[in-house]
């Protein structure tokens, strides 16, 4: 069994960010520059938008904070969106969700110019996507593909489940899954909450892609021998013994589901700081993008 180690390949991937952003910078080019929009005090959202922060310095990259408390109202934010739209010196930028209930979070992904558009959540990147053509891929999934591609894992012909259909992870993953490439090339089945027997679904996986958000859902009896196991799952479950109060748990049961696994990502330190690498990705491609 091999563990898919993502913060050793999320580093790999920062510093071949960062040697591409010092040549570009010798160029006479401009840093590429990342803002992010933060709503409330959301502890999740907290850590996420701070390790953004991180990266950006990691990778050479410009970075802004933009910050408003939870009463901001709707149009407050469709104005901060067209400004950032608009202002030049930024190529790229995200709203962190999720975002207060009194606020359309389609309406705000929506107003988002396509081609700042570095999660990838607009229809147009979405649309982009399912057809195979150039876009930006939402971050999840594209770690997820990049991490497959650098353990050399052959996807061609394999049974891949997933299971979940957010519009974040599950349902791009099973599309990029059946798209004719590498990876890539399986035979997707999509499971959520609404399937009869997950477990005779993910017994016959060659490839099972867990996000769901349910801690420990995928069990040993649910996986055939030599199963590849890709656990998206980062629930803060209470736990007294750490400092934080909480602890980080996956999708997967690691104790039992790891002696079958031909490879397997941990939580943490699997997909997570994947994820985050791929925004600097779709970030360094926007600042490209926007030179053409
Ligand atoms: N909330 C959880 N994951 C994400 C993400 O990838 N991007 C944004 N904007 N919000 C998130």
């Amino acid at each position: 069994m091999t563990i898919i180690d993502g913060k050793q390949t999320a580093a790999d991937i920062k510093a071949e960010i960062a040697k591409e952003v010092e040549e570009m910078v010798a160029r006479g080019e401009r840093r590429p520059h990342l803002a992010a929009v933060l709503v409330g005090h959301d502890g999740g959202s907290e850590t996420y938008v701070a390790n953004k922060v991180k990266s950006c310095k990691e990778c050479g990259f410009e970075s802004t904070l933009i910050r408003y408390e939870d009463d901001v109202t709707e149009e407050e934010l469709l104005d901060c969106v067209a400004q950032l739209n608009a202002d030049e010196s930024i190529d790229g930028f995200i709203v962190q969700l999720p975002l207060p209930k009194h606020i359309s979070e389609q309406k705000i992904i929506e107003a988002i110019d396509p081609k700042k558009d570095v999660d990838g959540f607009h229809p147009e990147n979405v649309g982009r996507m399912a057809i195979g053509l150039p876009c930006f891929v939402s971050a999840t999934p594209a770690g997820i593909l990049d991490l497959l591609d650098r353990y050399h894992i052959d996807t061609k012909g394999k049974h891949c489940v997933v299971l979940g259909r957010s519009n974040i992870v599950g349902r791009p993953m099973a599309e990029l899954m059946m798209q004719k490439r590498q990876p890539g090339n399986c035979t997707v089945t999509v499971c959520h909450s609404a399937t009869p027997n997950i477990p005779d679904i993910t017994r016959t996986a060659d490839i099972v892609i867990a996000a769901l958000g349910v801690p420990g859902f995928l069990k040993g009896d649910m996986v055939k021998d030599g199963v590849v196991v890709i656990d998206v799952g980062t629930t803060r479950v209470p736990d007294a013994s750490r400092k934080s109060g909480f602890r980080l748990s996956g999708d997967v049961e690691w104790d039992t589901v790891s002696p079958k696994a031909s490879y397997i990502t941990p939580v943490p330190g699997g997909v997570g700081p994947m994820t985050i690498c791929s925004l600097m990705k779709n970030t360094l491609q926007a600042r490209k993008n926007r030179m053409k």
